[in-house]
């Protein structure tokens, strides 16, 4: 259905919990955040009843996020039940990899299309770094079996920082250009963590493009993302520019959070909290909730006018 503003909502991201098994520095305080309880978190059963009564509505692109959504128990059998369902016709997941390497083919198996996996440096110790002690040999090991069960495209998400990892463009760029890994540059977002001041800095994709001379922009969008590429390369490169190329005009998403509120837009604190409609049992109810949510969207963002969406860290919203 369209928004207030004319653009044509059709994609869901899904927060499946909370819970990440890394620490991230821009996305979660150093003590983790607090969990949400079971009682709190959105059965498989509930996600499965918003999920249809959202493609009712037309949205019929599904990305499961978290926290880490790996970390949840049960994803397989969340993602064979929302594969099942008639008009989910794309179903992704953004995960940092680290524990997919043994599910891989069990999720491909239940109607998994691709995933996202999030990578932001290749060296160990700057991985260690900015995961806050995560394992990139693991990160590696899941790339790797994504790319043998076939979830793919695959794509690599890259949060750009500047004295962070702008030394390892070109790495990057080399994995695009041997393997068919999807690059995307994503820019630093002053969201939760990355709000306060933690040490990291934005760092523009003009900055990063400069830095890639006979990039090749290609006629086409992908999503949010502009998509270049070098000729002869096996993948693509594609830059995410909230901050620099507001492209809210193009926005086609709405956000679920783990215990069930709908997010309208991930760069304001408004939600719509659905449990107490899913407590009714009333699915038309639901329907009308998310349109609700859906009309209340916003026509743009305003982070470069100061606004800081500091309610939850990004571990709690998805990306
Ligand atoms: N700015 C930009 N990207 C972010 N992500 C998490 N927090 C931020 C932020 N503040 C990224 C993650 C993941 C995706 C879901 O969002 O690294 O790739
Ligand atoms: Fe869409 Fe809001 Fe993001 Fe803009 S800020 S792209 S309106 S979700």
């Amino acid at each position: 259905m369209k928004d207030s503003f004319g653009r044509e909502i059709s994609y869901m991201r899904i927060s499946v919990t909370d819970r990440c098994n890394m620490r991230c520095k821009y996305c979660m305080p150093e003590e983790g955040v607090e969990n949400l309880g079971h009682d709190k978190i959105l059965s498989f059963e509930n996600i499965e009843r918003i999920v249809r009564a959202a493609v009712a509505l037309g949205i019929t692109k599904y990305r499961l996020t978290g926290g880490e959504p790996l970390a949840r128990k049960g994803i397989v059998s969340l993602i064979e039940r929302l594969a099942k369902i008639e008009g989910v016709e794309a179903l992704a997941m953004t995960t940092n990899g680290t524990l997919l390497e043994d599910q891989a083919e069990a999720l491909k198996k239940a109607g998994l299309d691709r995933v996202n996996i999030s990578i932001d440096s290749l060296k160990y110790d700057k991985y260690e770094e900015i995961t806050r002690g995560g394992d990139l040999d693991a990160a590696f090991a899941g790339v790797n079996a994504a790319l043998r069960v076939g979830l793919t495209p695959l794509k690599l998400n890259v949060v750009a920082m500047a004295g962070f990892n702008d030394n390892e463009i070109l790495d990057f760029v080399q994995l695009s250009i041997n393997h068919p890994i999807d690059i995307r540059f994503i820019e630093l977002m002053p969201i939760g963590q990355a709000g306060k001041n933690n040490g990291y800095r934005y760092l523009s994709s003009d900055e990063i493009k400069m830095k890639l001379p006979g990039l090749i922009r290609l006629d086409k969008q992908d999503g949010v993302a502009d998509i270049y590429k070098y000729p002869e390369a096996l993948g693509s490169i594609g830059f995410i520019s909230p901050m620099s190329h507001q492209f809210c005009g193009s926005c086609n998403k709405i956000r679920l959070t783990a215990e069930g509120k709908l997010k309208p837009c991930l760069h304001t604190d408004e939600e719509i909290d659905l449990k107490e409609i899913l407590n009714m049992d009333d699915d038309e109810l639901l329907k009308d909730a998310i349109r609700n949510a859906i009309l209340r969207k916003g026509d743009k963002h305003h982070l470069n006018d100061g606004a800081k969406p500091v309610d939850r860290s990004m571990s709690q919203i998805g990306g």
